[in-house]
């Protein structure tokens, strides 16, 4: 028995990484707020996440109180997480958000789809002859994770052969968004701040001098705005390593645990191949029950009360995305991975509010046909080892997942 008011961020069991899923039925169970040592608090219910979510005025994205004593206000990672939109309020997050939603619009994700269906067979072929050779590949290494570089570096325009460190960097930088972090990931995330820059600087030069399609190209987008005086170039070069951290390691999990949890569960995996119109279910329920994001946070703007409870102004909120998509409030049988539950989509794994996923479009489709040309291909896939799951308390996925198919 787990006991609730035993369960604190800054002390995490270690048996959470693998299987969260007790401590968060536990938390549903007990008191809605789940003070910590740190004066911070959890929450955990889906009706209160989303009503802190939409509640700008009382909740806050803002984390340079949070971040500055984190990382020191003179670091790297400091100077990006303060000024990626998702750590905003208007009005940096509400300029930022309109130059990038542009590029994510229905239409031009359409546009971007041929070349999703080209990488994705590519790698599918890849696998296939690296299985015939070896008898074994990395669904995280071999498939998952070359999916949304590749989007994204197609997204910024980043040319194909300069895109081997982007993945690095990636993990690096949001590895230091864990509650508790150590002196050499600290450091391992600011070197990669700044490698991250310098590259972009150079980019950034090369596309100012022959700019691609607006339309479709995210930086050419960011880089107009700082012509017209709309970004500085901080933010231009801070929200472009973003839109690449907050695409990449979020759907390669999606990917992967989506490919996990049909094996785990084969009679939803029969399902889906006998009716692979049930994919957008299937993955809203991945999205539901092994959210790649698993915590946010919000800080309270002024003194208010909540849910019959009064917090000061400042305090920093907890909020446990992976235990509110199984809410059984909202969620019947939370537990059960069904991909034909009916409300599946009104997870949190997006968030909600003026802040909820941009890429949350491009996300469903890189999952959507990823998941259904692989099963395919390789309906009878065999995963060999599932211990790999990421340390990590706010993104869940595995670091690899060795395969037979
Ligand atoms: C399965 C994949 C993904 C998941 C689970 C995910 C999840 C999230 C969540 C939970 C937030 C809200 C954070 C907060 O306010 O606390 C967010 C914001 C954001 N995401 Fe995603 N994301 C995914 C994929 C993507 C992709 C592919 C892109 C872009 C290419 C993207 C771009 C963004 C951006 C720009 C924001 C900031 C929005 C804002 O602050 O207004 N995401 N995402």
């Amino acid at each position: 028995m787990i006991g609730t008011m035993a369960f604190d961020l800054s002390r995490i069991p270690a048996d959470f990484f693998e299987d969260p899923f007790p401590y968060y039925a536990s938390l549903l169970d007990g008191p809605p707020f789940m003070f910590q040592e740190d004066g911070s608090v959890l929450i955990s219910r889906h009706a209160l996440l989303s009503a802190v979510y939409k509640d700008v005025n009382g909740f806050s994205s803002d984390k340079k109180l949070s971040f500055g004593p984190k990382f020191g206000v003179d670091s790297r990672l400091y100077e990006h997480h303060t000024n990626s939109l998702v750590f905003n309020d208007p009005p940096l997050h509400t300029r930022v958000r309109k130059i990038i939603t542009g590029a994510l619009n229905p239409r031009a994700i359409r546009v971007m789809e041929p070349g999703l269906r080209r990488t994705i067979s590519i790698l599918l072929e890849r696998m296939g002859k690296k299985n015939a050779q070896t008898g074994s590949v990395d669904i995280i290494e071999d498939f998952a994770s070359q999916i949304p570089i590749q989007i994204i570096g197609d997204l910024l325009g980043i040319p194909f052969d300069e895109r081997d460190p982007l993945r690095d960097w990636s993990l690096a930088i949001l590895g230091a968004l864990e509650p508790t972090v150590s002196e050499p990931q600290m450091e391992i995330g600011n070197e990669a701040v700044e490698e991250f820059q310098s590259y972009l600087r150079t980019l950034v030069e090369v596309r100012k001098k022959e700019k691609k399609d607006p339309e479709t190209d995210v930086l050419t987008r960011l880089i107009v705005a700082q012509g017209a005086a709309e970004l500085s170039e901080t933010e231009l070069l801070q929200n472009c390593i973003f839109i690449l951290n907050a695409g990449h390691e979020t759907t390669t999990n999606l990917i992967g645990n989506a490919l996990f949890m049909l094996w785990r569960h084969p009679d939803q995996k029969v399902l889906l191949l006998d009716e692979p119109d049930l994919i957008d279910g299937a993955v809203e329920e991945v999205l539901r029950t092994q959210s790649p994001n698993q915590f946010g946070n919000r800080q309270t703007t002024k003194l208010i009360e909540i849910d019959g409870l009064v917090l000061k102004k400042d305090v920093n909120i907890h909020m446990c995305i992976g235990a509110a998509n199984r809410d059984p409030d909202v969620f019947e049988k939370p537990n059960m991975f069904n991909i034909r539950r009916k409300n599946a989509r009104n997870h949190l794994g997006f968030a909600a509010g003026p802040h909820v996923c941009v890429g949350l479009t491009l996300a469903r489709l890189e999952a959507k046909i990823a998941v259904t040309e692989f099963l395919k291909r390789f309906g009878g896939y065999i995963i060999k080892d599932y211990s790999f799951i990421s340390k990590r308390v706010r993104f869940r996925g595995f670091v690899s997942l060795p395969a037979s198919l």
